[in-house]
């Protein structure tokens, strides 16, 4: 693919590509903003660097995309509930994302991206990995794909918003979204065949005993998490991530304790999945 207002530069063959000729807190026009997207549907997540932007700004950004997600645990700060904060400290319990997963899972209609800007990074440590799941999808076997793709899930995400809460100190009787999808979604912009399970959100497979439910999850989280299908981004300060939701999983490294990680997510509305 050629592009024509953007430099594109691959991390890995599989996923991942840095973004370079864009300044996100500016207005994009028609023409960058579609090569943004087609980067993002080749690359399946995306990088910029040296960005400042405002939440305004960032929120400008992500609407190009499509309307905003408010965050079922952690709606963000006055004035902008769109905003989802990721900061660790010396003071912290636990990280956001520290096990594979798509963002919201469990909502019936999952986001359809999300773009993180950290504006304060620690000199070492607290890179993100992204798993492709269209690659971990075409490395099934023909026989696995075809059985699979008969299979429902279940996302729940009360267990998982609840155990954080309480690893915070809190007691929370909320419960949260619940939804059933395909194990194999169809990707709607691609057609992209991506495996749509993770760890966190996904409770079991839908009219099967627990045994097996729970043999089957394993082994695909097993999968899934397989190197090959991975890029792991090195954060600078001002670094921006764009994932797409649909077609990957990540996961964030909490290995710079007690030193500082902080900035915003937001997270773009997404569909049903099919
Ligand atoms: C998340 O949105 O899951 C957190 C990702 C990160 O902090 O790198």
């Amino acid at each position: 693919m050629t592009y024509e207002t953007i430099e594109v530069r691959p991390l890995t063959p599989t996923v991942g590509a840095e973004i370079h000729g864009v300044n996100l807190a500016e207005p994009m026009g028609n023409h960058q903003f579609t090569e943004v997207h087609d980067a993002l549907m080749r690359h399946e997540v995306i990088f910029f660097r040296d960005q400042e932007m405002t939440l305004d700004q960032h929120k400008d950004f992500g609407r190009r995309f499509g309307e905003l997600h408010i965050h079922p645990f952690r709606p963000g700060p006055e004035g902008h509930p769109e905003i989802l904060r990721i900061h660790t400290d010396a003071n912290s319990t636990q990280i956001a994302g520290e096990a594979w997963h798509s963002d919201v899972s469990c909502d019936p209609e999952p986001p359809l991206g999300s773009i993180l800007h950290l504006h304060t990074v620690p000199e070492e440590g607290g890179d993100t990995l992204f798993a492709s799941m269209s690659a971990a999808y075409d490395a099934l076997s023909e026989p696995m794909k075809a059985f699979l793709g008969g299979l429902t899930a279940i996302h729940d995400g009360t267990r998982n918003y609840r155990d954080r809460s309480r690893r915070d100190g809190r007691e929370d009787t909320k419960v949260y979204p619940r939804a059933e999808h395909p194990v194999i979604r169809t990707h709607p912009v691609t057609g992209k065949k991506v495996i749509f399970v993770n760890p966190v959100f996904t409770m079991r497979l839908k009219d099967m005993p627990r045994d097996e439910s729970d043999a089957i999850l394993e082994f695909l989280y097993r999968h899934n998490a397989k190197s090959q299908f991975q890029a792991r981004f090195r954060w600078r300060a001002n670094s921006v991530a764009f994932w797409d939701n649909r077609s990957v999983q990540h996961l964030a490294m909490w290995d710079y304790y007690p030193n500082v990680r902080s900035g915003n997510r937001v997270t773009i509305q997404g569909d049903r999945p099919f």
